[in-house]
């Protein structure tokens, strides 16, 4: 069927990742990116796209009159937006609450006036975390525990898409999908900061001990699981996105010291984050199960290793972002 759709947050990474999935996956589809052009958009991000099929609204979500015009003339939306990082969030929650938040409720009210289809990008650091030695993983079913000023804005997000569903009988599904890497990740993010920092010359900065686990999964991938869920996925149903990526902090940075031939113990260890959660690991049987997705991107190495030639090749598009990062770094002491 052909649709057009909303991508909120579009301009983003993931986000901008999934319109390019789907500008050619679904070439009949027509894509809407409604993004406010924070610090972490960036029109590049959707550069060379076909302007007949993709079109970029700059608005906040949290405006009601702009999100209610976009909705109404839409199939669905896919919303991605939100302020994403959990160390902005400790240093200034504010704008946590009102997009993550408000700027939810506000697409939530448009999608029920509309009675438009929504699919909610979430997170697993909705569920805290794990103990390192814990056999179980996240699934559909575990019980809500956000540690941070991010984490807990995305799973009041999540609940609120919850309510409308059940109060509202709007159509809506929500996946919480793992930690992303690929292009166009902002620079303050893990992996794209540490090869940046190499490739600027500077130390990789590993926080606390580096034994954090997170699991890892190409943003590729989690565009192909968010386009089977709104193609497939059961109203009103939560899936879990991932890959079973778990690699330790550590060893992440080792690996992108060694891919790029250097020492691979040449890094620094900086202050630890506060709250930080020490293991993500996501069950994603039943996307697997019910609905048949699989991963692309299964070997790690490989897909660090593209990674890190799109950073080599692109430092026009993350070197005006760095200085200003890394002066935020700075001030936190980090
Ligand atoms: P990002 O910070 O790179 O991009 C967020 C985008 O949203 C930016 O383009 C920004 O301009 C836009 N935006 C922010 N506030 C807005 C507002 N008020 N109105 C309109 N647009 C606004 O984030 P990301 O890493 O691409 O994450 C996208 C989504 O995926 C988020 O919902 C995040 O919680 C979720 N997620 C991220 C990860 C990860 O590893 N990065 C993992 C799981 C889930
Ligand atoms: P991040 O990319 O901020 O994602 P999240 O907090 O959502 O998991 O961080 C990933 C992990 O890497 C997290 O355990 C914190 C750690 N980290 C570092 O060790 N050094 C860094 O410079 C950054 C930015 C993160």
């Amino acid at each position: 069927m052909n649709m057009k759709i909303i991508v909120t947050g579009g301009a983003g990474f993931i986000g901008s990742n999934f319109v390019r999935y789907v500008g050619r996956e679904r070439p009949d589809w027509q894509i809407v990116v409604y993004d406010k052009l924070t610090y972490a958009g960036n029109r590049l991000n959707i550069a060379g796209l076909s302007e007949d099929r993709v079109k970029l609204v700059v608005a906040d979500i949290c405006d009601e009159a702009s999100i209610d015009a976009a909705v109404a003339d839409c199939d669905a939306v896919v919303h991605f937006a939100a302020e994403s990082h959990n160390d902005n969030s400790l240093h200034s929650p504010r704008p946590f609450i009102d997009t993550n938040i408000v700027g939810t409720y506000q697409i939530l009210q448009a999608v029920r006036k509309h009675g438009k289809r929504l699919h909610h990008i979430s997170t697993d650091e909705v569920y805290g975390d794990l103990a390192l030695d814990d056999p179980a993983k996240f699934n559909p079913e575990t019980p809500y525990n956000p540690s941070s000023p991010y984490s807990s804005t995305k799973a009041s997000s999540d609940l609120l898409v919850r309510a409308w569903v059940r109060s509202f009988g709007i159509q809506a599904t929500i996946s919480n999908c793992s930690n992303n890497y690929g292009p166009y990740q902002h620079v303050e993010k893990f992996i794209p900061r540490q090869i940046t920092e190499i490739l600027e010359g500077r130390r990789p900065k590993l926080y606390g001990t580096g034994e954090n686990v997170r699991d890892w999964i190409h943003t590729e991938d989690h565009s192909s699981g968010v386009l089977t869920i709104l193609e497939n996925g059961k109203n009103g149903e939560t899936y879990l996105i991932g890959a079973d990526g778990e690699r330790n902090n550590k060893d992440v940075i080792e690996l992108i010291l060694e891919i790029m031939g250097k020492d691979p113990h040449d890094y620094e260890h900086v202050e630890d984050r506060p709250g930080h959660d020490l293991r993500y690991a996501i069950d994603a049987s039943k996307l697997y199960g019910e609905l048949g997705w699989r991963p692309k991107y299964t070997d790690f190495r490989a897909g660090l290793s593209e990674t890190i030639d799109w950073y080599k090749q692109n430092s026009d598009w993350w070197q005006p972002q760095k200085d200003s990062t890394e002066a935020k770094y700075q001030e936190i002491g980090r």
